[in-house]
């Protein structure tokens, strides 16, 4: 065969564009949004219908219940003598907050100028979706999958994916596969990407706690402390001043970066403005004696998600509140666990805290960083599917964000994991009008249907 699908799977990935693009308006109409249990039932709501669209390509689809949200997973028949992939994505997304800065509806995608706008459009609906569909061009049109396909989606990844190692140490013989492909991550710049580790993270919730309910300020004010005053106090003892975290033991199992790998990051055609106009600030900060991508790929850090005290309403009011909370993630990279991170931070910030208020620390959970080795038969695969797909060979790169189940993947599965980003640097993911581009959710499709066949090919 030449280097092009077999006519008839392209043909019809073709010609059937319009629809694939309709149904993926209807799965990101359902806020699948799994933070928030007000939106338990829309989250079912979605995972019901990617079942429904997996058992219409004569996969085995089922739900399948977890502790916590259900986890679709679907298989073709399995040929013994073929290898396996395993496709994994999520169906849920995040909150669509601050609703105001939307232009159109998170949940009413809108079409225009070659993009759909939605939550979750690029993360991660419209790119599972992809694979989806290239399954589909190939059993609609009467062509043999070229391998063995499974697929699992769950419903929790946004909020650390909690369930899923359990699920997949109950299904290690079902799940058994030669790879594992994911996408959910962009395009370097310009260029195609694949992705060969991720930073891990924990997540810790602080709370202080000050007077017994809001108090007047000039009462009271200067003889009792002001718990967002303590909070901010403490929190900003977290860094140094060249945004080096100060916590004890924090870089403990940071290993130094070997002179290889440091190359390979300055080699990469990377473009500073780009990351600056996509956070829109006048310039980057952070560590600033280390290049970019080293800071944004090879250092844990530790960041306010969010902190909230007090009085927001309109104009002013004379209080001392009484509580005060902040929401602080740390990036893990590898040889960190979420435990030891987790517990030094905890443990600095209650040595810090002044005897004047009452404080509660919780939380702690979350994933270890995932380094994967670029070099596997799968990743080459990926790579001359992905320069097929979008027309430009890809780059490898790692990426700071997190999927906690990689990890899990490589470890109990023990297969090769592959992360094709079909995504953009400008997606807004987890921002206010994420979108994804067309041009990307159909060369994601085409991109899944040539890895089914370079995968056959070995
Ligand atoms: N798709 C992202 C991870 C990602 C982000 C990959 C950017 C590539 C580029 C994923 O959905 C995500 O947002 N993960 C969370 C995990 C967390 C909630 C435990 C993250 O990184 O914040
Ligand atoms: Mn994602
Ligand atoms: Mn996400």
């Amino acid at each position: 065969m030449d280097g092009d699908l077999n006519s008839p799977v392209a043909d019809y990935i073709e010609r059937e564009r319009e629809r694939f693009l309709n149904e993926l308006v209807a799965f990101l109409r359902i806020p699948s949004v799994s933070a928030d249990a007000r939106y338990k039932d829309d989250v079912r709501a979605a995972a019901e219908y990617l079942c429904a669209r997996l058992a219409e390509l004569d996969l085995k689809a089922s739900i399948e219940e977890t502790a916590g949200n259900p986890v679709v997973y679907a298989e073709s028949e399995q040929n013994p003598d073929r290898p396996t992939v395993l496709i994994y994505g999520h169906y849920d997304v995040q909150p669509p907050d601050p609703i105001d800065l939307w232009e159109s509806g998170p949940f009413e995608p809108r079409i225009a100028d070659g993009r759909i706008y939605a939550r979750g459009a690029a993360d991660d609906k419209g790119q599972l979706y992809a694979h989806v569909k290239a399954v589909e061009a190939y059993r609609k049109t009467g062509t043999p999958l070229p391998i063995n396909v499974k697929f699992i989606a769950e419903g929790e990844e946004e909020i650390g994916g909690p369930s899923l190692p359990a699920f997949i140490d109950a299904n290690l013989e079902r799940l058994k596969a030669d790879a594992v492909v994911i996408s959910d991550g962009s395009f370097f710049g310009e260029h195609p990407s694949i992705t060969y580790g991720l930073r891990g993270i924990v997540i810790l919730e602080v709370n202080v706690f000050g007077p017994k309910q809001d108090i007047h300020s000039g009462m009271y004010g200067g003889a009792v402390d002001n718990p967002a005053m303590v909070l901010a106090r403490m929190l900003a003892q977290l860094h140094d001043e060249n945004g080096t975290v100060r916590v004890p033991g924090f870089y403990d199992d940071v290993r130094v970066l070997p002179d290889e790998d440091r190359r390979r990051l300055a080699n990469l055609p990377f473009d500073e403005s780009g990351l600056t106009a996509g956070a829109g600030v006048p310039e980057l900060g952070g560590e600033k004696h280390l290049p970019v991508l080293e800071r944004l790929w090879t250092r844990p850090t530790l960041e306010i998600n969010g902190f909230t005290s007090g009085y927001s309403g309109e104009g002013s009011k004379t209080i001392i509140p009484s509580h005060a909370n902040a929401k602080l993630s740390m990036r893990l990279v590898p040889h960190q666990t979420p435990e030891t991170v987790g517990t030094c931070v905890e443990k600095f910030l209650r040595e810090i805290c002044p005897p004047t208020v009452r404080l509660e620390i919780s939380g702690g959970h979350g994933a270890r960083a995932a380094l994967v080795p670029h070099d596997s038969p799968p990743m080459q695969a990926a790579a001359r599917a992905i320069t097929k797909g979008f027309g430009q060979e890809p780059v490898f790169v790692l990426e700071g964000g997190s999927i906690p189940v990689v990890v899990d993947f490589h470890e109990r599965l023990g297969a090769p994991v592959v992360l094709m980003n079909f995504g953009k640097g400008d997606d807004n993911v987890h921002s206010p009008n994420e979108k994804l581009d067309l041009d990307h959710f159909y060369g994601g499709i085409k991109t899944s249907a040539y890895f089914l066949r370079e995968m056959a090919a070995g």
